[in-house]
């Protein structure tokens, strides 16, 4: 399983594609197309949101779980643009159980935002949460039903009474049930060859022995269960997510890569205690280009936070990491990781149970020498700095966690595989 271990944009899309080369399988298990993973494979760039970042492969079935919500109009949009670039999509399948984001749901996820004035998410927009709500409240639209007209038309009708109610009390307008009825049914036919039961798919594959690889979305600290609530995503993007998300057991799971970058990213609201405000947070956003793959927003960007990487990788069961854009800190003379926080007078070794505590957390910090020379054409450990890898170790044994790969680069061939 490849996990991101942050706020989401650790490099997910780049160590999904590397390892995929040795899986049949690659599953997404949640999130939807807030997600934005990205490869680049000789030097050509591709942003995933929705489809599995292992569809560059021709041979690897590519799998979109139960628990993705799905805009069928980014679908479509995402494999049309593949297959321009000639990419095959034949290999994709996608689970009946899936819900569909409806665009009831994109209109209330910018009213909710708009409501909540200061006090707002910062969501992507792409109405992930309402369509989660209505999963919830068991008024959700799934895949299964595009196949059924009359249980279609009467879900969306029944979803519609309520919603409707919501959009008028928003002053947004009302939407025709028939239309958006015959406009879902209108993906129908593209939708049918490609539904299948992932569950099934993916335990058969298991028995057969071969390899799947589960790509998470988001990161763990934007998971709603154990992010940093409200300021999360509406799905469980750690490590047991995968579980609920595909219909695999948990006894079936045996590798964990938590991505993490070598320094911390969030987009969005919402607390961040070691981001920075002064030039080396400008500097690590421009050498690290960091604008979101989804919504073009600028990262904001701090110090490398290890104890929210300890607790990452405390309730995801990471067994290994990825630490990724080492080559965007060159250059910087000290390097600040943090490893406790303080809320007044009081020290915390292990991550705030309470927000209001974390949302008052202030870094201690501890320093470490940085490097000058550039790292991007290093292939293998040997040819780090000493300084390099002198980090790298701090976050292994700080973490109590085997460090696996390390990225100096976007390309696939950037990255170095720890013996
Ligand atoms: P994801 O959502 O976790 O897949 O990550 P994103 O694709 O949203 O953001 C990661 C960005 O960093 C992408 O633009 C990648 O091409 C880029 N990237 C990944 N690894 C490295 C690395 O080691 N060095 C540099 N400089 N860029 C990287
Ligand atoms: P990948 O998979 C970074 C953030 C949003 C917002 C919060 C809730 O590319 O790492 P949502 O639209 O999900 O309701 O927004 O979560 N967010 C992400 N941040 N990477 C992502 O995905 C994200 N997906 C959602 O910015 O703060
Ligand atoms: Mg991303």
């Amino acid at each position: 399983m490849v996990i991101g271990a942050q706020w989401g944009d650790e490099g997910k899309g780049k160590i999904t594609d590397l390892l995929a080369e040795r899986a049949d399988v690659v599953a997404r298990y949640q999130g939807g197309n807030n997600a934005g993973h990205t490869i680049v494979r000789r030097g050509e760039e591709f942003k995933f949101h929705l489809i599995p970042s292992g569809i560059l492969y021709a041979a690897k079935t590519c799998i979109i779980g139960n628990g993705v919500v799905i805009d069928p109009h980014i679908l479509f949009g995402e494999i049309e643009a593949l297959r321009e670039r000639g990419v095959a999509v034949d290999n994709l399948r996608i689970s009946a159980n899936a819900h569909l984001i409806m665009p009831y749901h994109l209109l209330l996820d910018g009213v909710s935002e708009q409501t909540l004035g200061r006090f707002k998410i910062g969501t992507t927009g792409r109405g992930i949460g309402p369509c989660y709500v209505d999963k919830y409240a068991r008024l959700g639209i799934r895949v299964q039903d595009l196949l059924d007209e009359k249980i279609l038309r009467r879900k969306i009708h029944a979803a519609l009474n309520e919603k409707n109610r919501l959009l008028e009390l928003y002053d947004i307008g009302m939407l025709d049930g028939d239309q958006v009825t015959d406009e879902y049914l209108g993906y129908r036919e593209r939708m049918e060859p490609f539904i299948c039961d992932a569950s099934l798919l993916i335990n058969k594959a298991l028995d057969e022995g071969k390899t799947v690889l589960f790509e998470g979305a988001q990161g763990v600290l934007l998971d709603i269960d154990f992010g940093t609530y409200p300021f999360v995503t509406s799905s469980n993007p750690i490590a047991g997510g995968a579980c609920t998300g595909t219909g695999v057991g948990p006894t079936r799971i045996n590798y964990v890569m938590g991505v993490a970058k070598a320094y911390t990213t969030r987009v969005g609201e919402g607390p961040f205690p070691t981001e920075l405000d002064d030039e080396v947070g400008a500097a690590l956003c421009e050498v690290g280009h960091e604008f979101g793959t989804t919504t073009g927003r600028k990262r904001r960007c701090g110090w490398l936070d290890l104890l929210a990487l300890k607790y990452a990788c405390r309730v995801s069961g990471i067994t290994h990491l990825a630490i990724t854009k080492l080559d965007v800190l060159t250059g910087l003379p000290t390097l600040k990781v943090c490893t406790k926080y303080k809320v007044g007078k009081k020290l915390f070794g292990e991550f705030p149970l309470h927000q209001t505590e974390f949302h008052h957390a202030t870094p201690v910090y501890e320093e470490l020498p940085g490097w000058s020379e550039p790292i991007s054409g290093a292939l293998q450990w040997g040819q780090l700095p000493e300084t390099a890898r002198d980090y790298i170790s701090f976050i292994s044994e700080y973490t109590r966690t085997e460090v696996k790969l390390i990225a100096v680069g976007p390309g696939r061939d950037e990255t170095i595989v720890m013996p």
